[in-house]
């Protein structure tokens, strides 16, 4: 059996450690197989790729294709080329792919019409808001996928719902949370950016398109920062999208100059996990995010009006706060006075994600 494990941007690389720590381990223990790891190189900087793998042990890619940015079609267009070439040089049975960034849409269609089996891990996610692209990339991913791995109950229904077969799910729980389980102690041990007091200080994360590329969306997104942060400090590690977006709309040097909120470049996985475990609540507009803060007990703001992961709502931590100043404020205030959300970890959010997924792909 030959199977090709496929990560391109920030947020597949922790989701495909514990899946290669777990092949690595069969391996070890006598089966008989190969893996390849390729790399898009959809993200390609040290702080949105390199540190990755260095943090959390990853081998370094087989197989380099080295795409780059551009626009969708671009990015996915390079995707795709390169990618066949592998799949036609290295005939895998199984291409695994995780996530829902335009890598994994580009090699999951790429593999399938060559005639490979798909495994997509977060399969089933879905928030109906099809101006994301995340979105577009998960219909089309699952619309050509053989094996669905899921992280929750909601998942599972909506794979159903679109007719999947029931024996081709498999409820397996998170691998991003298996990375978070295996590197919390060493996350806490990082040291916090100079003044930060464990508790007493939010972060914030921001670089959905839909909130970032336009001026006037940003701009009240960053009104709601300013009147947050006249009552706690706001750490603020700065995507380069957001960071580019800043500069051109003139409200960079604004938004430096604010006394209270500090921006700082991208943090690795270690810093930033420890930035956010130690830290009293969250405002973001990522994915992921939301359900670290949920296994964490951390209160998350979410400035969306929809989230992929409603588990994150129902039994997490996380609260919707749209894009409105007003509301958005609202809801800090609410958890700055203790209203915080009694936390509940997700069934199967147990750190055994990547060896659930390896065992039945090996079977
Ligand atoms: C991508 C994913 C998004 C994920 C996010 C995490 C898609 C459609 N989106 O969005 O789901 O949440 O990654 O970051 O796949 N850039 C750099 N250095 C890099 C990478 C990007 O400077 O290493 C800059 C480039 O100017 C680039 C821009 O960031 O044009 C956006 O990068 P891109 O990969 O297109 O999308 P993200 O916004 O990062």
């Amino acid at each position: 059996m030959k199977f090709i494990v496929v990560a391109g941007a920030r947020p597949n690389f922790m989701k495909v450690a514990p899946i290669l720590e777990a092949f690595a381990s069969e391996k070890a223990a006598g089966r008989d197989f190969t893996v390849l790891l390729v790399h898009t190189g959809q993200h390609y900087d040290e702080k949105m790729s390199g540190t990755f793998f260095e943090e959390l042990g990853i081998p370094p890619p087989d197989i380099h294709l080295g795409v780059g940015s551009g626009s969708h079609a671009e990015q996915t267009a390079r995707v795709m080329v390169s990618f066949e070439r592998v799949c036609l040089d290295h005939s895998p049975d199984w291409v695994i792919v995780v996530g829902d960034v335009n890598s994994t849409f580009a090699c999951s269609v790429t593999a399938k019409k060559l005639g490979i089996k798909v495994a997509h891990v977060e399969a089933g996610l879905r928030s109906r808001d099809m101006s994301m692209p995340e979105e577009i990339n998960r219909l089309c991913t699952d619309a050509v996928s053989d094996l669905f791995f899921t992280t929750d109950e909601f998942a599972d229904a909506n794979l159903a719902a679109e007719g999947v077969a029931p024996d081709r799910i498999i409820l397996v729980g998170n691998t991003m949370i298996d990375t978070l389980i295996r590197h919390q102690h060493r996350a806490l041990a990082m040291e916090l950016p100079s003044g930060a007091q464990p508790r007493q200080y939010a972060v914030l994360t921001l670089h959905r398109p839909s909130n970032v590329d336009d001026p006037q969306t940003l701009e009240r997104l960053f009104g709601a920062v300013r009147r947050i942060a006249e009552r706690i400090p706001i750490y603020f590690p700065v995507h380069p999208r957001t960071r580019r977006n800043l500069e051109a709309f003139g409200l960079l040097n604004d938004a430096s100059a604010e006394s209270n909120v500090f921006l700082i470049e991208p943090l690795g996985y270690l810093a930033f996990l420890g930035l956010v475990a130690r830290s009293c609540m969250v405002l973001t507009d990522s994915g992921g995010i939301q359900e670290e803060t949920t296994f964490l007990g951390i209160p998350c703001l979410t400035m969306r009006d929809n989230t992929e992961r409603p588990i994150t709502c129902s039994l997490g931590t996380n609260v919707l706060v749209g894009s409105d100043s007003d509301r958005i404020v609202q809801e800090a205030i609410k958890v700055l006075t203790g209203e915080s959300p009694i936390r509940q970890v997700p069934p199967y959010w147990d750190g055994r994600a990547g060896e659930r997924i390896v065992d039945r792909l090996l079977q």
